[in-house]
């Protein structure tokens, strides 16, 4: 019976390379062009579990509607977060997706509203508060992985000699 476990924030924890999961799907919001420290000290504790089964990847960041920034480029590529490269060569995820994230002045601590305070975030020119996330590319992008361990689990079912497909 295929399953899904959520968990949040377990940088300490391990995943075993024996363990139950058939795949993995990890995100981080990014803050000033990172993923969060404990997302990332995740990645790189588990890089051996991780590199062994299909992995998806995924960043919450982009604030506001513009899909396309001052100089006409695409807001979702320039905002990939720097721990992305290190992690494709690490693990080889199967994917990466920048998704818009979203702003409450509520849940942010003493600092970060100071920063919406600043002359330069007049009318939220930086940091605009508000739910950006597109929950319709979110669950397209979710389906997608779906429909790909699905196929895989159809594979694994095909014949196989010494691990190679037997045509039927
Ligand atoms: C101080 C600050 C810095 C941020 N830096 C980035 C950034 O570098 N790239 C980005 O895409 N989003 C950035 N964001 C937007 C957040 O990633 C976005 O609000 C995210 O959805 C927050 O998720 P969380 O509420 O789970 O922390 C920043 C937001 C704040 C307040």
């Amino acid at each position: 019976m295929p399953a899904v476990t959520a968990r949040r924030k377990e940088s300490r924890s391990a995943l075993q390379p024996s363990c139950a999961y058939d795949a993995v799907v990890i995100g981080s919001a990014a803050y000033y062009f990172h993923w969060m420290r404990k997302a990332t000290e995740f990645v790189r504790r588990n890089r051996a579990a991780l590199a062994a089964r299909p992995v998806w990847l995924f960043s919450s960041g982009p604030l506001g509607t513009k899909t396309i920034d001052g100089q006409g480029r695409d807001v979702c590529a320039v905002t990939v977060p720097k721990e992305i490269e290190e992690f494709r060569e690490a693990i080889q995820p199967r994917d990466h997706r920048v998704f818009f994230g979203v702003l409450v002045r509520d849940k942010l601590g003493f600092a970060h509203r100071l920063l919406l305070k600043l002359p330069v975030n007049r009318d939220g020119a930086i940091f605009p508060l508000g739910d950006f996330r597109d929950w319709s590319d979110i669950e397209a992008w979710a389906g997608k992985i779906g429909q790909a361990l699905k196929d895989s689990a159809g594979e694994a079912e095909l014949p196989r000699e010494n691990g190679a497909l037997i045509a039927r």
